[in-house]
């Protein structure tokens, strides 16, 4: 049985879908940790019976002191894996050099690293566009790359594109988690 802990800050869509799909495969999700107090993954967890242990950012003097914390409340659960879902922070070295992580991009990396690569991939004149599972190292979105997913954009609306983008992270991160942690 492996133990992985879920960092996310938001709506939490990706943290439902892992929480699902890798139940059966004895992959227990023991915690969700939010920075964030109202993130609306925080009730989707408790509905699927995983307790989330808030860290707000905000009550912290600066990144490091947050990232020291962080990392005492990963390594007090004693997870095989850190996983990043939508975790909307700059990780320090603090973090990265003490804590096992991979994350998940809405980008094909090394395209569009860093803050909105969903609206920037959909700008782009490029034909095709995709999602990327990667380790987290301290350079934001630039450790190595685990799984990608792409498909053709051309006549894609917004709407269609980010949706696209969704149910291929919903496809792929289950799959490049199973294949990494065996
Ligand atoms: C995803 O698009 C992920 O790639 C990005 O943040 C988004 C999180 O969405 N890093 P959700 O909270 O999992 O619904």
């Amino acid at each position: 049985m492996k133990r992985i802990v879920i960092l996310f800050s938001g709506r939490g869509s990706n943290l439902e879908n892992l929480i699902r799909k890798l139940h059966p495969h004895k992959i227990e999700v023991v915690a969700a940790i939010t920075n964030k107090p109202q993130a609306e993954g925080i009730e989707k967890a408790k509905n699927l019976g995983v307790e989330t242990i808030v860290a707000d950012h905000t009550r912290f003097p600066d990144r490091e002191t947050y990232d020291k914390h962080l990392v005492s409340v990963i390594q007090d659960l004693k997870v095989d894996l850190a996983v990043l879902a939508g975790f909307m922070r700059i990780l320090t070295p603090v973090f990265t050099e003490q804590i096992k992580a991979i994350n998940i991009h809405p980008s094909l990396l090394p395209l569009f690293k860093g803050a909105n690569a969903l609206e920037r991939s959909f700008a782009s004149d490029m034909k095709v566009a995709g999602v990327t599972v990667h380790e987290v190292v301290t350079e934001v979105d630039g450790g190595k790359i685990i799984k990608q997913k792409c498909f053709e954009k051309e006549h894609l609306d917004f709407a269609a594109f980010e949706a696209k983008i969704h149910a291929c992270e919903h496809e792929i991160y289950p799959e490049a988690l199973l294949e990494y942690l065996s």
